[in-house]
Formats: C-alpha cells, sequence, structure tokens
C-alpha cells in the first residue's frame, strides 16, 4: 500500500524473510513440545489482542503505561534538541500513542522526516500509520508488518543523517538475556556513530504493586492472556478450548520477573492441524506464556554500555517506576 503526496508518503510493507518463515509455527511447536511447556509472547497480538493491551493501558492497576506517559511528556523536547531531527525507527509501535509526543516534537522542526513503525499486528499498524499520516504535516511513514528480526535487517538506508531506534513500555521485558543480547547486537550493528536508542524499562518495586497490575479487576488481562490460545487456534486450525485455561501472574522475586501462566484446569488433548501437533496437558499444568522483567536504571545502563550504547541521560518519575535512558552509540 502507498499514499504519496509531494510532501509526505506513506507506505505499509508486509516482510517475509526468504530465508526462514517465523510464521511457520515451529516456535510453537518448540514451545509446546518443551517441559515446562512455553509460548512466545508475540503471539498474544491478533487484532483482538492489540485490543485488549490498548484495555490494559488504561488499566488503574497498570502503572507503566501512564508512568512513562509522564516521563516522556517532560523529557520529549529535551529528547529532540539533543538528537535534533532524525529518522525514528520504533519497535513494537503498537497505537504509537506515546510516541505522538515524540513525533509532535519533531514534526515541530517544519522539515520532511521519517517514522518507521515495526509490528506483526497488522490492522493496528495500517490503522495508526493511516491516522497518523492525517495528523503530521511534514511525517512520511514507511509501516513494517513482521517480527523486530525480520524488519532490523530490512531497514532502508536512513532518510536522514541521523536515525533513533526507540523501545518503549518495557517490551525489553518480555525478552530472555539471550533476545536481549541478540537485539542489542542487532541495534548497535544497525546504528552508524552518533546515531540514538531510547528504551523504556520498567523498574523493580513492591511485589503487591507488580502483581496487582497484572491481575487486574476486570480480567483483561485474563482475557489478553487467553486470547493467545484463540490467536493460535486460528493461526493453525487449532481446537484449544480456552474455557479449559485458567491466567495466572506471579512475581518472582529470585528472576525478579512477573511470569504469565496459562493453567490447564484438567486434563485434556489439543490438536494444531496445520502443524500436525497434538499436545497433552495434564491437570494444573501450565504454559508459561510471557515474562516480564522488571530492571534497575543503572544495571541497564551499565548493559547497553557492553553494546557502545552510551546513556546521554536519563528519567524516572517520582516514584521510580519507571525508567526512560537515551543512548547513543559510540566507538
Ligand atoms: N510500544 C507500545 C506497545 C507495546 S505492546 C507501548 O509502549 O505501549 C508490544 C507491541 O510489540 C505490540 O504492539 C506487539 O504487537 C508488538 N510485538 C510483540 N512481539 C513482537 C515481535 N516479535 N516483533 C514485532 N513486534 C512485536
Ligand atoms: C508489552 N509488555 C511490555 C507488557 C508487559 O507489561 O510486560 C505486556 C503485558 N502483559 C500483561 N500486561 C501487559
Amino acid at each position: 500500500m502507498l499514499i504519496t503526496n509531494q510532501r509526505k508518503k506513506i507506505a505499509i510493507k508486509y516482510l517475509k524473510n526468504l530465508f526462514l518463515n517465523v510464521d511457520d509455527g515451529a516456535d510453537v511447536i518448540q514451545g509446546l513440545t518443551t517441559i515446562p511447556k512455553t509460548l512466545p509472547p508475540k503471539y498474544f497480538y491478533d487484532r483482538l489482542g492489540s485490543e485488549l493491551f490498548e484495555k490494559i493501558c488504561d488499566l488503574p492497576e497498570y502503572y507503566p503505561t501512564r508512568t512513562e506517559t509522564t516521563i516522556l511528556t517532560k523529557a520529549c523536547q529535551e529528547i529532540v534538541e539533543i538528537t535534533g531531527i532524525c529518522e525514528l525507527v520504533e519497535l513494537g509501535s503498537g497505537s504509537s500513542t506515546k510516541t505522538r509526543l515524540l513525533l509532535s516534537a519533531y514534526d515541530n522542526f517544519g522539515k520532511p522526516w521519517q517514522y518507521i513503525p515495526i509490528d506483526v499486528s497488522s490492522e493496528i499498524l495500517k490503522n495508526t500509520a493511516l491516522q497518523l499520516h492525517q495528523e503530521y504535516n511534514n511525517l512520511s511513514i514507511l509501516g513494517l508488518v513482521g517480527t523486530y528480526e525480520q524488519a532490523l535487517w530490512q531497514l532502508p538506508p536512513s532518510s536522514l543523517p541521523q536515525r533513533m531506534i526507540i523501545f518503549l513500555g518495557s517490551t525489553l521485558g518480555n525478552f530472555t538475556d539471550e533476545q536481549s543480547d541478540q537485539l542489542f547486537n542487532e541495534v548497535r550493528d544497525i546504528l552508524t556513530m552518533g546515531d540514538y536508542f531510547l528504551l523504556g524499562i520498567d523498574l523493580q518495586k513492591p511485589i503487591e504493586i507488580l502483581e496487582t497490575a497484572y491481575n487486574d479487576n476486570q480480567g483483561i488481562t485474563a482475557a489478553f492472556n487467553l486470547n493467545m490460545l484463540s490467536h493460535l487456534n486460528n493461526c493453525f486450525e487449532g481446537n484449544f478450548d480456552i474455557d479449559l485455561f485458567k491466567h495466572q501472574a506471579i512475581y518472582n522475586q529470585e528472576k525478579q520477573q512477573i511470569e504469565m501462566y496459562l493453567s490447564a484446569q484438567k486434563s485434556h488433548k489439543v490438536r494444531l492441524n496445520k502443524l500436525d501437533l497434538e499436545i497433552t496437558f495434564k491437570e494444573s499444568e501450565s504454559i508459561l506464556t510471557e515474562i516480564s522483567r522488571k530492571f534497575k536504571l543503572t544495571e541497564m545502563q551499565d548493559f547497553l554500555g557492553n553494546y557502545r550504547l552510551k546513556t546521554v541521560k536519563s528519567w524516572t518519575d517520582e516514584n521510580k517506576y519507571f525508567g526512560l535512558i537515551l543512548t547513543q552509540l559510540c566507538s
């Protein structure tokens, strides 16, 4: 899809990796045939999953979104002054709601520039891109539908001398150590010297606040978790009965991470026809669907330094619930 006028363009590209079809479900087979069973969090996000996530962001219990918004509201002008006009690439952009704070500040330069949102959830990416195209005067948009790994390697050369990759919402918390290492290596290899990387991370805090945030009263987080099974049914002709599973979210103090599970309420079998896979569940057996790690700001800054991403400035809120780190690729 491509719409164009003289000042700004919009294009949505559906990525296909020629060498590895990441939608072939190999990760589902791998996750459901090992013990304990796991599933990758990217399967939360079909159309309904993205809608439910937007609802989670508005929940009184779910502090991360509004806290990061408060931080960004205060920091965005300073960020824009530090970086000057640059191309913005966003990993897991979703509805780009918080990003609008940055988009507005960069658009005020009054010069043509480009935003590249990347997301696996095609509907929300496409609808958001169309809205942003209407809202901003100088902004061209290239939406990339695919995984981070697919998209990062298919980025066109930067349209401006400087580029910033942004990763908000503490989505990094959903990555294992190994996955974080892979992502930061990719970010470092794609940026050129002097380019920026902006990272939002959720910080450690009392267990009650954390467990409440992932066990909301209205059951939206439970619906979000269970929707993963419906999404798998649609992708792979499956027969998961979501009534046979229960949402669980606990804080693992030792690993400093929330762990979300779907727990089978009785022993039964499930088939995923497209994957030619039959899975047996014992009563109370769980699938780990997400980890959500909680970090320490200074430790993360040190960690980023290992990838030549040097902290330029960091911000937090008055409770120190959430952190935002602006780094620059150095030699
Ligand atoms: N950045 C937004 C949305 C965070 S939710 C915010 O801060 O509120 C995580 C987003 O990442 C979702 O929109 C989801 O569709 C996307 N996502 C999850 N796994 C992904 C993957 N492997 N590759 C690309 N996008 C992914
Ligand atoms: C997208 N990600 C950072 C959210 C989180 O908090 O880990 C996903 C989420 N899971 C349950 N609630 C929100």
